[in-house]
């Protein structure tokens, strides 16, 4: 019974929040990446180079960590994403390789 109270605390916790980069758009988001950002992470981590977003330590462990990232790298490495295209980019690595909710 307890269990089941917590659990249903949870749902209403969960389902009042928005989904993370739900006004992202996962298909403009993967063509940026591979355009702007898979060559480095390919020559550094190998074949496709997701193996950075799924390594075991891999450091980014929720969605505001990933949008962090994301805007971090931008900045990092002068890829000149505007705000909307890392909220794509956030649609589609979380969705591929994430999956916070
Ligand atoms: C010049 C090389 C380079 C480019 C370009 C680059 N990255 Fe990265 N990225 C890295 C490195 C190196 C790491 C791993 C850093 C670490 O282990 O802390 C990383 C890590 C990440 C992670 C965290 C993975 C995890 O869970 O640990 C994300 C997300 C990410 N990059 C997104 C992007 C995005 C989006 C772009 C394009 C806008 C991009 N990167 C462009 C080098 C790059």
């Amino acid at each position: 019974m307890r269990h089941l109270l917590l659990l249903s605390a949870l749902c209403v916790a969960v389902s009042a929040q928005a989904a993370p980069f739900d006004k992202g758009d996962a298909g403009k988001g993967k063509a940026i990446v591979d355009k702007q950002c898979a060559s480095c992470h390919i020559s550094l981590f190998k074949g496709d180079g997701s193996g950075v977003y799924t390594r075991a330590d891999h450091k980014v462990k929720t969605a505001a960590q990933l949008a962090a990232r994301i805007s971090g790298c931008n900045a990092n490495t002068g890829a000149g994403l505007f705000p909307e295209d890392e909220t794509d980019v956030g649609a589609y690595l979380n969705k591929t390789y994430y999956k916070f909710k």
